[in-house]
């Protein structure tokens, strides 16, 4: 394994991290049990400002960090999956705003161009407009610190609440998912849903982790999730650090494991949840659902408030991101079908409400998954606090 940096930056392998997201935290490459490692940190003057990324395309191999000192910078690290997941592309999307206004960029064609980076993650834009709401606030405003200076510190100020609300969010997603988990449980995730993708634990692996550390879990089955391998990659190493038995299969596995009696739970996170509780999610979590609903093992997702939107009506109105030919015809970078050859790439599907046994969020658990019971008020496309508070939770 390889431990560094491209792009510069200050990062001592082995020795504390510092970082920006929710303290210190220490790192032991290769231990069995590793503690905490920062997904992204935000760089102050003087060595910024940059945000460094954990270079999720180059893990397990390598554990480097990505150094964006600029927006274009960011806007290619998020498109290239560098950073990624829901939770966290919120709070890479605020740190964003902060860089831009840091720099003395065009604030508003930055914040454009950033949450335009990935489409479905309804996170991202999300977490771009609060940075930036709190940025034209500053700015406006008539604070005793010049304008620029006070539109950066307010951006950067909501970016670091940002990141330390989805932190609290993963704790409370955690406790709450946990109730759903039986003891001894066998449980299949899909794609990677831990602290690669949050400021905290993450979503679905939050829920994970904490059975584990309740002696609650005896398998945790990981799905590869081709095409870019983010359970084979990321998922595997994540449980590897945490101690978690784990195996991974081949996504097309899934249904002689299910018709085996093997899994007890499905646990997934999502991109973004209409308002009819139609999950967008990483492709394959689709198929995931169906297989469940056939063999009655339980379907829940896990995502935080700010995954939920209700400008969006209905699973047919989520803008599905479509990505590279080049991603389903070779793996890690090798090329497996004739040169050319024309594929079908979408990034996520989107599973029906119907077939989601239960959501989880910070607030608690959606059971049934309907539009009435998902009830989210008083965010129009432009609210900027995003749908805080906002669903209704049976308990
Ligand atoms: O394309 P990715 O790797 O960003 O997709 C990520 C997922 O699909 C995750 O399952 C989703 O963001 C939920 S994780 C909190």
């Amino acid at each position: 394994m390889r431990i560094g940096h491209s792009g510069g930056g200050s990062y001592e392998p082995g020795g504390p991290v510092g970082h920006d997201l929710g303290g210190p935290v220490g790192h032991e490459p290769g231990g069995p049990v590793g503690p905490a490692l920062a997904a992204l940190r935000w760089l102050g003057p003087p060595d910024g400002p940059a945000i460094e990324l954990l270079d999720q395309t180059r893990l397990p191999a390598d554990e480097v960090f990505l150094r964006c000192a600029s927006v274009p910078e960011l806007v290619h690290a998020i498109s290239r999956l560098v950073v990624r997941g829901a939770p966290l592309l919120g709070v890479a999307g605020a740190f964003g705003v902060a860089l831009a206004a840091y720099r003395g960029d065009d604030v508003e064609a930055a914040a454009a161009a950033i949450a335009a980076a990935r489409p479905t993650a309804v996170n991202l834009g999300w977490g771009v407009r609060r940075a930036l709401q709190s940025y034209r606030a500053a700015v406006s405003g008539d604070s005793p610190v010049p304008a620029p200076k006070a539109g950066a510190l307010a951006a950067l100020a909501e970016a670091q609440a940002i990141a330390a609300q989805d932190a609290a969010a993963s704790a409370a997603m955690a406790a709450h998912g946990l109730a759903l988990v039986p003891a001894g449980a066998r449980i299949l995730t899909h794609c990677n849903t831990g602290q690669l993708v949050s400021a905290g634990a993450g979503t679905a692996f939050a829920v994970i982790l904490a059975a584990h550390r309740a002696g609650r879990l005896a398998q945790l089955w990981v799905d590869e999730t081709r095409p870019l391998l983010q359970g084979a990659r990321l998922t595997a190493w994540e449980a590897r650090r945490a101690g978690i038995p784990h195996a991974v299969l081949a996504d097309n596995a899934a249904a002689s494991l299910m018709a085996a009696g093997q899994v007890d739970l499905v646990l997934t996170g999502a991109d973004r949840i209409a308002a009819d509780g139609s999950v967008a999610n990483k492709v394959g979590t689709y198929g995931l659902a169906v297989l469940a609903r056939h063999h009655a093992v339980p379907f829940v997702v896990v995502a935080p408030v700010s995954t939920v939107d209700p400008d969006t009506p209905d699973g047919g109105s989520i803008p599905v991101e479509h990505r590279s030919a080049d991603e389903v015809i070779g793996i890690a970078g090798q090329p497996v079908a004739p040169a050319g050859t024309h594929a079908y790439n979408p990034a996520f599907d989107v599973t029906p409400p119907d077939l989601v046994t239960a959501i989880v969020t910070e607030e608690g658990v959606i059971q049934p998954v309907t539009a009435g019971n998902l009830r989210v008020q008083g965010s129009g496309a432009d609210a900027i606090a995003g749908p805080q508070s906002a669903v209704y939770v049976e308990r």
